[in-house]
């Protein structure tokens, strides 16, 4: 089906007004959805979703939500304790409807430092301390080296992650969250996600295509993110309860308020696919996704990253003392990856080289986001844009700094490799941009509405 620019964009105005708007192509243009396993209750971890897997080209990749959402608000002067009930009340309705699963409804409530300022007394008190930083686990958003002056450090005191692969059950979650009276709506981030793993045309490719966004037509048939790799391969994504605070050992959890969250970072970034596929050719991409040197098959696009290819900080150091340059994954890994073996509190036993973070970001054609209360801070647009929303779990805040740092090419010592920000010698950066990013802190299932309030 094919789709005028002016029907896409009149779509994307309603997406901002709050109606279904252009992501109803998903399900359109979409070619069904993923089976997925049965599951049991509700984790007591709110960011837990377990998720079907699948092969792509011979490894194991992770199934994503067709569908994905994220809406922050910032807190009407409120009865704290009366706005816990009431929130928690639509929190329960929501699970008692949905299953705990995209074919259900993954509700994840995350809170800013705003809000943990209007209960200072128990936040200082009971929020979680990272030990090996000796930082507190939320950390104030900050930018990064590659960011422009203008990345929008945002103030929110809550965020809504929903995922499923059905839009009504986000719907329903969006109506019954909007009607919220203490909220007050500050972005609604819309995207969709999901590969040709069957080797058939992947949504972000007849998303782009039917958006009319500047080098859609580059964009390979089956790819799973609009840059042409596969990004959810099962080895590159933290297992299950790494991301908790506990896991790792990192975190005195002070009273153990807080023990089974997480911490969760929001970011918009787009991307430049016209850069992206007409500078590089795919050598050139492959190297700058994944290190200087990784093979890769013509038209490969999920390359292996299991324990064994991964790179440590010597391999980084030496390729970029060879070839004056790193790639994205490679720069990483020496921050992303265990270093050496871990058994969790649980008794789980991490092997060396598992990955920590557990990333959840989504394709979006949002500028820069489907909804924004401040258009004129936020640059809102309604032309349609490539980039992704991008949300990932780690178990403290200084965690995500240290692999955000890496990807600018500062190595866990604190050393910098020598390139010029957001030059091409620099992994992906010079076709992203960062235009918003806020941290916040996950708390566990049974904390999750209003976190402290009742002390
Ligand atoms: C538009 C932006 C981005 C794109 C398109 C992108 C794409 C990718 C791809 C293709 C991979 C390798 C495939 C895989 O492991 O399955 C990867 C890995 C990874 N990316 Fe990104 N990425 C983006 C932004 C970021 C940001 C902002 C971070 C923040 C730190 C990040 C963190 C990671 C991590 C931790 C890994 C796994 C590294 C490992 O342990 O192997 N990415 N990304």
């Amino acid at each position: 089906m094919r789709f005028t620019r002016r029907r896409f964009l009149g779509g994307a105005a309603a997406a901002a007004r709050g109606g279904a708007g252009v992501y109803e192509l998903v399900d359109t243009l979409g070619g069904g959805r993923p089976s997925r396993a049965a599951v049991g209750d509700r984790p007591p971890e709110q960011h837990v979703l377990d998720l079907s897997t699948t092969q792509s080209e011979g490894v194991e990749v992770v199934v994503p939500p067709l569908h994905s959402e994220v809406i922050t608000a910032t807190l009407q002067d409120v009865d704290l304790r009366k706005a816990q009930a009431e929130l928690e009340d639509v929190l329960s309705q929501l699970d008692e409807k949905y299953e705990a699963s995209p074919a259900g409804l993954g509700v994840t409530v995350a809170w800013g430092l705003p809000y943990f300022d209007r209960v200072r007394g128990a936040a200082d008190r009971h929020l979680p301390h990272d030990r090996r930083a000796q930082k507190p686990v939320l950390l104030p958003t900050r930018r990064f080296p590659s960011d422009p002056a203008a990345t929008i450090l945002e103030a929110n005191d809550v965020a809504f992650f929903l995922r499923s692969d059905f839009a009504e059950h986000i719907d329903d979650a969006r109506r019954l969250i909007f009607d919220l009276d203490f909220l007050h709506v500050t972005s609604v981030r819309r995207g969709f996600a999901g590969g040709g793993f069957d080797g058939k045309q992947s949504l972000p490719k007849k998303l782009a295509l039917a958006a009319g966004v500047p080098g859609a037509d580059l964009i390979p048939d089956t790819s799973e993110l609009f840059l042409g790799f596969t990004s959810t391969q099962k080895a590159g994504l933290g297992p299950r309860l790494i991301a908790n605070h506990e896991t790792l050992g990192y975190v005195d959890l002070r009273g153990g308020y807080f023990h089974g969250g997480t911490h969760m970072h929001l970011s918009h970034i787009s991307e430049d696919l016209e850069a992206w596929y007409l500078n590089f050719d795919f050598g050139e991409r492959v190297l700058t996704a994944f290190a200087p040197g990784q093979k890769a098959r013509p038209d490969q696009q999920t390359v292996p990253q299991t324990p064994k290819d991964v790179q440590d900080v010597a391999q980084l150091d030496g390729t970029f003392r060879r070839t004056g340059r790193f790639g994205h994954s490679g720069s990483i890994q020496p921050t992303s990856r265990l270093q050496q073996d871990h058994v969790g509190p649980d008794g789980t036993v991490y092997p060396k080289g598992t990955a920590i973070p557990q990333r959840a970001d989504f394709n979006t054609l949002d500028n820069p986001f489907a909804f924004s209360a401040h258009q004129a801070r936020d640059n809102w647009s309604s032309e349609p844009a490539a980039g992704v929303h991008f949300v990932i779990f780690n178990p403290t805040g200084d965690d995500f700094e240290r692999n955000r740092l890496a990807m600018d090419g500062v190595l866990p010592d604190g050393r910098k490799l020598d390139v010029p920000q957001r030059s091409r010698a620099q992994g992906f950066n010079s076709v992203l941009t960062t235009t918003h990013r806020q941290n916040f802190l996950v708390p566990p299932r049974r904390h999750r509405s209003f976190p402290l309030a009742e002390l």
